[in-house]
This record gives C-alpha cells, structure tokens and sequence, in this order.
C-alpha cells in the first residue's frame, strides 16, 4: 500500500490516511450573512470526507479581515450554525475537518469595509488584484495597524477559534500563509514597523505567537495548524529578501515547543530557482528542524506524495486542485484509477456547478 494511503496516529491525530484536503476558497457563501449554506457547503465537504482530514475555505474572523466576495466567515451565530451542518455531515460519512482562520490583511479593499481603508503591519500598497463586489479593482494604501488595531485582531481570532469548537470542528488552521496578515508581519518587505512588531525576526513573529497563545487559552494546541509559505515569492505582494527563510526557521523551530496538531507548509508557488533568497526544497529543508507533524502541499499527486512520506520529508500531503475535481480523491488513489481534470473557470463561481456536481468514480461506474 502507498505510504499516503496509510492511517497516521500520534497523540494530537488520528487519521484514516495521510490524504488531507487543502484549504481552498471556493466563494459559494454568496448570502448577506456569509454564512456557509446548506445543501452546498455541507454536500461539497461531506463528497469529501473520506480524506484523512479536511482543513476547510479560508473563512473570516471578522468583517475586516474580509479581501473577498461570498466568503465564509467564523464570527457571527448565523455563521456557526451553518458551519454545525457542514461539520455534523462531515463527521457522519466518518470524516476529520478543520477550520481556517482567516484574516487577508492588505489583500482587500476599501469597498469591503465601507470605504475604510484594510489593515497590514505597515502603509505598503501590495499592489496586488483584488475581487470586490463591483468587480476587479487594484489594492490601496493600507492602514498602519495600532496596538488596539493588532489587539482586537488577537481577540477575533481566539474567539473564531472558540466558535470553531462550538461548530464542531475537530481543530483549527491559522492562514499564516500565502501573502495575507500574518505573512505581511513576518516579511521585512512588508513589514517596516518600528514597534516590537517589526525589526528583528522575534519581533516580526511575535503578532503570530500573541495570536498562537491567545488561541491556546481557548482550545488545546493538539487542535491547532498552522500553514506558511516560506519561498513566496512575487504573488500576493510578498516579496522575499535575505531575512525571510531565517524568519520561518526561527518560527518553525519555535513551534517545536507548541505541541501543535500539525504545520502545514508549501513548496515554492512559482519558479524561485533564480531568487537566492529562496529555498527551493521545502519539506527536505523544514523537516529536520521540526519535531511534529509535518503537512507538505504543492503539486503533489500520488506518486509524488508516497515518495515524499517514503523519504521522510513529511508525514501528511494536502492536495489542493485535484480535490476540487475528485471528491473521492482517496478511493481514486487506492484503485490507482484516473483522476478528473478541475474547471478553473468554475472555481470563484456561485451554485453547484463546478461544486457539488463532480462524480464519484462510484457513480460513474454505476451511472
Ligand atoms: C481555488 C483555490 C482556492 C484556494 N484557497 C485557499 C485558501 O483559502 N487558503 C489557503 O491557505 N490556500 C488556498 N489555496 C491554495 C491551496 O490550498 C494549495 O496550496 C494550492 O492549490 C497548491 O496545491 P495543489 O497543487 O495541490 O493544488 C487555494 C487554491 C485554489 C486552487
């Protein structure tokens, strides 16, 4: 048997398999509350639920964390009660989901806010695209967070996670990742701050680490991830420099004293061979440093995850794409059958379509 296909225990987890489905956006909570909706957000995660884990959309802690239409968010009742549906669905077809906690940063815009302007470390535009409800439109000047600013933030991420357990779900992910708030703190390109949440590499981390145990106050560390993208690089507005992977060591290797429930990292998004600043292997560079559980994500299928475990650079392999298009992703990989091919135009659409309505090799064989 492939090794991605083997149950995976610790004290923290317990899964079926090392097949774990990654965070994705999908912008199907098209409804004023931005609640998850029933008959959608519960059919697509429980087509899903024989993955070793599910780590859900990222979903927001608050209003202003929002940077996208017809997302779902962790912060009202009305969003709780429609997560409790996806959930209890999820854990009837014997499923694991986690939650992840999202806030973008500077990856919005003033229209999402009502005119005000999105919170980051420092008043850098990323000069990135952003999605709003009148269209695309172009990333603004953001605003400097104050210390109340970067406190209420750490305030609605632990009570997001509270919600999260009142939800149901078996854990948490922080969205560390990917050029949103935590990664605009933690690259010096981004974050020019003055305060002790900027200069040294302790300081860029520490809005991270203050979020991290005001978390723990609430849920056990066993039910918290958390995701980064160290060689990010020229998407999202990250830009990487000489300090960036020295920070992510030094996070990761503080991590070691969390007893988290996983991290869960990313391979280089885009070609970073000419970018010397860049690790290029991140699993094989990562794994010797962190003693937990290691996720690894980024163009993996089978063959390349089995290989990954095998080696032992990693321990779970999230796939992304290809659990858009293959809801019985795992049962694929066990009959080593093919897999479907996922629609990109579909992907930030509203309804079914491109949703709910891929096959099961189940249902095509009967069909
Ligand atoms: C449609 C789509 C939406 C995504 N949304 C998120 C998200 O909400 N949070 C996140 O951490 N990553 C998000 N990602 C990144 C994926 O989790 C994953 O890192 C990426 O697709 C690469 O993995 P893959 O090659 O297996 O697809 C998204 C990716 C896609 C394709």
């Amino acid at each position: 048997m492939k090794h991605v296909l083997k149950a995976y225990n610790n004290k923290n987890l317990n899964l079926a398999n090392r097949v774990v489905m990654a965070p994705m956006t999908r912008s199907r909570a098209d409804n004023p509350k931005n609640k998850p909706m029933e008959g959608l957000h519960d059919v697509y995660y429980a087509q899903r639920a024989s993955a070793g884990l599910i780590i859900t959309e990222g979903s927001q802690v608050s209003k202003e964390a929002v940077g996208y239409i017809n997302t779902a968010g962790i912060h009202t009742q009305a969003q709780i009660d429609g997560w409790k549906k996806v959930v209890n669905k999820v854990h009837a077809e014997g499923g694991k989901i986690f939650i992840q906690l999202w806030h973008v940063g500077r990856i919005s815009h003033p229209d999402f806010h009502n005119g005000k302007l999105p919170l980051a470390p420092s008043a850098l535009n990323p000069n990135a695209d952003v999605y709003t409800p009148e269209g695309p439109k172009k990333t603004v000047i953001p605003k400097e967070m104050t210390q109340e600013d970067i406190d209420n933030t750490i305030n609605d991420f632990k009570q997001a996670a509270k919600n999260a357990i009142e939800a149901g779900f078996d854990g948490i992910e922080i969205h560390s990742s990917n050029g949103y708030l935590f990664h605009q703190f933690f690259n010096a390109t981004s974050n020019k701050r003055t305060d002790k949440y900027g200069g040294s590499i302790e300081n860029r981390a520490r809005f991270f680490f203050e979020v991290l145990d005001a978390i723990k106050k609430v849920i056990p560390s066993s039910k918290i991830g958390a995701r980064f993208n160290p060689s990010l690089h020229g998407l999202f507005g990250m830009e990487m420099d000489e300090q960036t992977i020295p920070t992510f060591e030094y996070i990761i290797n503080k991590l070691n004293d969390y007893d988290l429930a996983y991290i869960h990292l990313s391979e280089p998004f885009t070609d970073v061979s000419n970018v010397p600043y860049a690790v290029k292997h991140i699993a094989k560079h990562f794994r010797p440093m962190y003693k937990g559980t290691l996720m690894i994500n980024g163009g993996f299928n089978q063959e390349k995850a089995h290989k990954v475990i095998e080696e032992g650079n990693a321990d779970l392999v999230s796939f992304g794409k290809l659990y858009v298009s293959n809801p019985d992703l795992v049962e694929r990989f066990s009959a080593d059958s093919e897999l479907a091919e996922w629609d990109n135009d579909t992907f930030y659409t509203t309804g079914k379509e491109g949703y709910t309505d891929y096959p099961k090799l189940k249902e095509l064989q009967d069909a």
